[in-house]
């Protein structure tokens, strides 16, 4: 086939579809006339303004049109909600209508096809999923029951940190190697082999940077077919085939000690339980370090961070909003808003100290598990392990950085994923004060 005749054939449907969009487009404008609309390019709408790092893009663009907007990505309209109390209109007053998720291509991968609990839309599938991870894993009397696990794998963390007593260690590999190990451990009831655990961590880490891939399909449903085409689906389907041949291994290696297995369950659990739960460690060490004073404080101490979507129409604040609106709560940028917060981007941990501010989805300046129905099932889980090794590290050792390297020197900015992990690891030298007790 001739360059000119592909290019036709391939230009003919999209230009089609384009007219068809543009009708489209303005009849979801009459059917929400209200909303705060921004104004948008043809075609692509509001897409050119989100950069890679998303949340950031949004902040941005919520200082200027405000805490409630409607963006057109591509041909989806997405309201994207800015404030504390217009995220507790949607998280909160309206959560029976906002319980539900879109469908993007990575969460229909990731989740079999919308069968785990973080990406399926809400119904009997979720309810029963979340139950199952609930009962067998999150509740809190099993988070209490699996404290040895958190202290026999924070032990083996601090001895393998004082062995390198006085030397540079990359504190963001054993982070992570840590959360890891618990997971493992709890899920699949044996921690990893270095081989596997170092997969493990690869394809968690990579779960949140192929969320930066456009994807034709989460924003022009007509034209997935193109994701064919520009190599998108065959990153997907390598990628998601790997965690097919660990999952089947693990199911093996199992069978013969579980009842019951539920991969879809098992991999939302290290997609959402490790990524995060290690960036919270990672982010906090590096704060700590590039602020001796705050470090020192809390030595002396323990020493003594998706969208929804609605399931029928609904009016928040005089808008209308129909049945199957995109919903971003823009969390970072609430968790910065200087009316809320004094001098947000500061790294100041006192301003908690005396507080009696909640972080579990009930004041929603605050939501990092989120909040509602949707809410993290994973917060006690976490709380546990991040608390127990932040004390640790905090207590058994003083922190320096490698010679010839500065405070300023340290790079403190996110790479693009979904959990937004920073671009630098985090190296530091231990110094070993207190022997284990
Ligand atoms: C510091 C660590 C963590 C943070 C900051 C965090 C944060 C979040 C947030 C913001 C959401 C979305 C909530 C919403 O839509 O309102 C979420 C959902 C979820 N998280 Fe976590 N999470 C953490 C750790 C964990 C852990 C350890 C697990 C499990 C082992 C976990 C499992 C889940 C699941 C399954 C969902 C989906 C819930 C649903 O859609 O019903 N998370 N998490």
């Amino acid at each position: 086939m001739s360059p000119t005749l592909f290019a036709a054939l391939l230009l003919a449907p999209l230009f089609l579809f384009f007219l068809a969009e543009r009708s489209r487009r303005k009849s979801v404008s009459r059917k929400i006339p209200q909303l705060p609309s921004l104004p948008g390019l043809p075609f692509i709408g509001n897409l050119h303004e989100l950069g890679s790092l998303r949340h950031q893009s949004l902040s941005r663009l919520s200082k200027k049109h405000g805490p409630l907007m409607l963006l057109h990505l591509g041909s989806i309209p997405t309201l994207v909600v800015s404030s504390s109390s217009y995220a507790q209109e949607f998280m909160k007053t309206h959560d029976n209508i906002f319980a539900s998720r879109p469908s993007f291509r990575v969460s229909r991968a990731l989740s079999y096809n919308h069968i785990d609990v973080a990406f399926s839309p809400y119904g009997d599938c979720w309810r029963q999923m979340r139950k199952i991870c609930m009962t067998h894993l999150l509740s809190a009397k099993m988070v209490h029951s699996i404290a040895s696990v958190r202290r026999e794998e924070v032990a083996g963390l601090l001895q393998r940190v004082s062995d390198r007593n006085g030397t540079v260690v990359c504190l963001t590999e054993m982070l992570n190697e840590l959360v890891n190990n618990v997971l493992c451990r709890v899920v699949l009831g044996s921690p990893l082999g270095d081989q596997r655990r170092k997969l493990v961590s690869n394809l968690v880490q990579r779960n949140s940077t192929i969320n930066t891939i456009l994807f034709m399909e989460d924003f022009f449903p007509r034209l997935g077919w193109l994701d064919r085409i520009f190599g998108s689906e065959n990153k997907i389907q390598s990628h998601f085939g790997a965690w097919d041949v660990l999952f089947d291994e693990f199911i093996e290696d199992h069978l013969t000690n579980k009842s019951t297995n539920y991969p879809s369950a098992e991999r939302d659990m290290f997609a959402a339980g490790i990524g995060t739960s290690f960036l919270v460690l990672d982010w906090s060490m590096s704060e700590l370090i590039r602020n001796p004073r705050v470090m020192k404080k809390l030595q002396d101490e323990v020493r003594s961070i998706p969208a929804i979507e609605s399931t029928q129409d609904c009016e928040i604040a005089g808008y209308r909003i129909p049945k199957k609106t995109r919903v971003i709560i823009n969390a970072w940028s609430i968790g910065r808003d200087e009316q809320y917060w004094e001098a947000p981007e500061e790294f100041n941990p006192e301003r908690f100290v005396g507080s009696s501010l909640d972080f579990k989805g009930r004041e929603f300046r605050f939501i990092p598990f989120g909040a509602g129905r949707r809410m993290c099932p994973g917060i006690t889980f976490a709380t546990a392990v991040v608390e127990l090794t932040l004390a640790n590290l905090l207590h058994r050792f003083d922190w320096r950085l490698p010679s010839g390297i500065s405070i300023e020197d340290m790079v403190m900015e996110e790479s693009p994923g979904l959990v937004a992990p920073r671009k630098q690891k985090l190296e530091l030298v231990p110094i070993l004060v207190n022997k284990a007790t």
